[in-house]
């Protein structure tokens, strides 16, 4: 089996339909830029169906990056397959995504459908999508919470119809990794070659990146996620979080991707410019916090040796450099470089007084001094001084 892991970006899909995260067509052409630059391997554009706006944004990345492979959303039934095929007109590599849900509490109170009826319509959509698409992705709306055997029947069935994608999603975030690792392995080991099993977890308990990483252990290749991990409710895998473990530990995950990480930062960085949110300051890769070192003996070990406290080069994310924030926790050793650094060189009388000047302000302080501050700090004391010698 190939180590090669797709990476299948929903920012513009799954994303973009969770609250304070909607998008112009303009906004999603933007952001689909940067998803092209970044690599993913397939941008999901939109929903067709769901309003015109959507459509019109398929169209428009469609037209825009006709060499990407673009994918559209549609339920299991004739009209919202017709019309991702018709938003897909434009692309060179057009996907039809369709999803019905599989699971018997969805069966029972949503679709009061059989489970025959649901693995009929199944079929039906990816024959009719395979008539306007070569490239077909079936999707087990609440899949982890499927009976297995169901879902593997239903995996087989698709997949004869023409499907060339299986996505079993955690729809609701309620799997673990082991459970849904060996869930993943059966319909892998079912499927064999004749598939790629996608995987496309929620993150309700937080496991949404644990369980996508279990799950391509199990056997999956394909990883359904987003910029900042935004999606429905507490959103989707994150795909900086995913692609980064991958890469800083493929010592025990030995699988790869296309992303170029460089463009994650500002991957991250422009949706937030889009959107009515960002990521928490201590978010895993992207967060404002995520490389900056406050505690001073954090900041001592740091200066003299990076790998010391960090486990990735800022660079390779796109970060310019690890950031020692000067706050209440920090050092003397720190505020020293930070002077050096802003082009002062202190005697060592000149740098016990600018750390008791500082000690003094960052004690009242939540937030870090800025490099403005330190240098009013620095400069008063140098003031200070020639008062005295006058
Ligand atoms: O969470 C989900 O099940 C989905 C499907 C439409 C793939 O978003
Ligand atoms: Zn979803």
């Amino acid at each position: 089996m190939s180590d090669r892991v797709y990476i299948f970006d929903t920012t513009l899909r799954d994303g973009e339909q969770s609250p304070g995260c909607s998008m112009t067509v303009p906004e999603k052409l933007r952001m689909a830029r940067k998803l092209v630059e970044l690599g993913v391997d397939i941008l999901e554009a939109g929903f067709p169906i769901a309003s015109e706006g959507d459509f019109e944004a398929v169209e428009a990345v469609s037209r825009e990056f006709s060499w990407a492979h673009i994918a559209a959303l549609a339920r299991c039934c004739t009209l919202d397959v017709e019309r991702a095929a018709r938003s897909l007109a434009h692309a060179r590599r057009p996907r039809i995504h369709t999803f019905i849900a599989t699971s018997d509490i969805h069966l029972k109170y949503k679709l009061k459908k059989s489970r025959q009826q649901v693995l009929d319509e199944a079929v039906a959509a990816v024959e009719l999508a395979r008539r306007h698409v070569d490239d077909v992705e079936f999707s087990a709306e609440d899949g982890a919470r499927t009976e297995p055997e169901y879902l593997e029947q239903v995996s087989r069935a698709v997949v004869a119809a023409g499907a060339r994608t299986v996505n079993i999603p955690d729809t609701v975030g309620y799997s673990t990794p082991k459970e849904y690792g060996l869930l993943i392995g059966r319909i892998a080991r079912a499927l064999g070659d004749c598939a790629v099993v996608s995987v496309h977890c929620h993150d309700d308990l937080g496991l949404a990146v644990a369980n996508s990483l279990a799950a391509v252990e199990a056997g999956a290749r394909q990883i359904e996620c987003t910029i900042n991990g935004i999606g429905e409710r507490a959103g989707n895998c994150s795909l900086e979080e995913i692609v980064m473990i991958l890469k800083t530990r493929s010592d025990a995950y030995p699988y790869h991707t296309g992303i170029h990480t460089e463009h994650l930062y500002s991957a991250s960085d422009l949706l937030s410019s889009l959107i009515t949110f960002g990521p928490q300051p201590n978010k895993a890769i992207v967060g404002r916090n995520a490389f900056a070192h406050e505690a001073g003996i954090h900041q001592d070990g740091y200066l003299k040796e990076k790998s010391t406290y960090e486990i990735i080069d800022p660079q390779s994310v796109g970060v310019p450099e690890g950031r020692l924030v000067l706050g209440k926790h920090s050092g003397r050793h720190a505020l020293g470089q930070r002077a050096r650094d802003l082009g002062y060189q202190l005697s060592r009388e000149d740098l016990d007084a600018l750390y008791h000047r500082f000690t003094a302000v960052a004690d009242h302080r939540k937030k870090g001094l800025m490099d403005e501050e330190i240098v009013s700090l620095i400069q008063a004391g140098q003031k200070a001084m020639r008062v005295a010698a006058d």
